[in-house]
């Protein structure tokens, strides 16, 4: 037997250690005259320094609940709560990295990742020792002042990974962020995050089709069905992972299973 078991995630937890909660989450859209509800009743808690991984094929409803704790869709039903309060809309403490996400084309590498705090009235004084930081845990140094259209996009990920962590969030949105990337840039920016998390010890939730992506970054794995959390897995291996998660036969077997649950749906 494997981590493929219901955990009970609520319980025993204190107020304190729940970074996000969402409760009977419903989100329904209407388009075309036709009415659907990817997110039906979604209840999920996720605590503070905790890496999930939201894993599934597509249509199946993870953007739509990770927009709605970026406070960017409205639910029909339900709530999301942080240490902050109700999420009624985007705010600083829920930093966002998106597939699709463009990084300013007009900011040099240096001032997109000022971006964030410079605009939230930072001083300067204060926020400059944590980008010139993350520029160098990025591996930007020498491109500090390069402008975007001279980079590659495994770089230009770079950029925005140093951008949101310069914002200090305490909770960290990830939406396929490495999906568009190939096999070898993906690796090294998963590295990356796995780096940073562990410095920073923030609360992660990220969106992903991989199996492999899933196994090697989460906590916990989560897998939505019907709208719901279908299956909720704590990931029981140690870190770092990395080779070994290919030869460890628990591993192999929790992969096997992953797999095959989402081939069910
Ligand atoms: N703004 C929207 N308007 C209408 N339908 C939407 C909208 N956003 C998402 N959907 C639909 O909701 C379902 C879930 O979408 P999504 O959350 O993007 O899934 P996933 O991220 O798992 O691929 C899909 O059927 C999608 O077409
Ligand atoms: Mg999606």
């Amino acid at each position: 037997m494997t981590g493929l078991t219901q955990t009970e995630a609520t319980t025993g937890q204190t107020v304190d250690d729940v970074a996000v909660d969402v409760r009977g989450l419903t989100i329904t859209f209407t388009a075309a005259g036709k009415t659907i509800t990817p997110i039906d009743g979604l209840d999920l808690q996720v605590r503070r320094g905790e890496l999930v991984c939201i894993l599934g094929p597509s249509g199946q409803g993870k953007s739509t609940l990770l927009r709605a704790v970026a406070g960017l869709t409205r639910p029909d039903a339900g709530s999301i709560t942080t240490p902050e309060g109700a999420v009624t809309e985007p705010g600083a403490e829920r930093g966002m990295v998106f597939q699709q996400d463009a990084i300013p084309m007009w900011l040099r590498v240096q001032d997109n990742v000022a971006f964030g705090p410079k605009l939230r009235g930072v001083p300067r004084a204060e926020y400059q020792p944590t980008v010139d930081h993350l520029i160098e845990e990025v591996g930007l140094d020498e491109w500090r002042r390069a402008w975007p259209r001279q980079l590659s996009g495994g770089m230009r990920k770079r950029v925005a990974i140093a951008a949101v962590f310069a914002n200090e969030p305490s909770i960290l949105l990830m939406d396929e962020p490495f999906g568009a990337l190939d096999f070898f840039t993906r690796e090294k920016l998963q590295g990356l995050l796995l780096q940073l998390w562990a410095e920073t010890a923030k609360t992660v939730l990220f969106v992903t089709h991989d199996v492999d992506e899933a196994l090697l970054l989460a906590d916990r794995i989560v897998i939505l069905g019907k709208g719901r959390v279908a299956q909720d897995i704590t990931v029981p291996f140690a870190r770092p992972r990395g080779d070994d998660l290919r030869s460890d036969p628990a591993a192999i077997e929790l992969r096997q299973e992953l797999i095959g649950r989402l081939g069910e749906k």
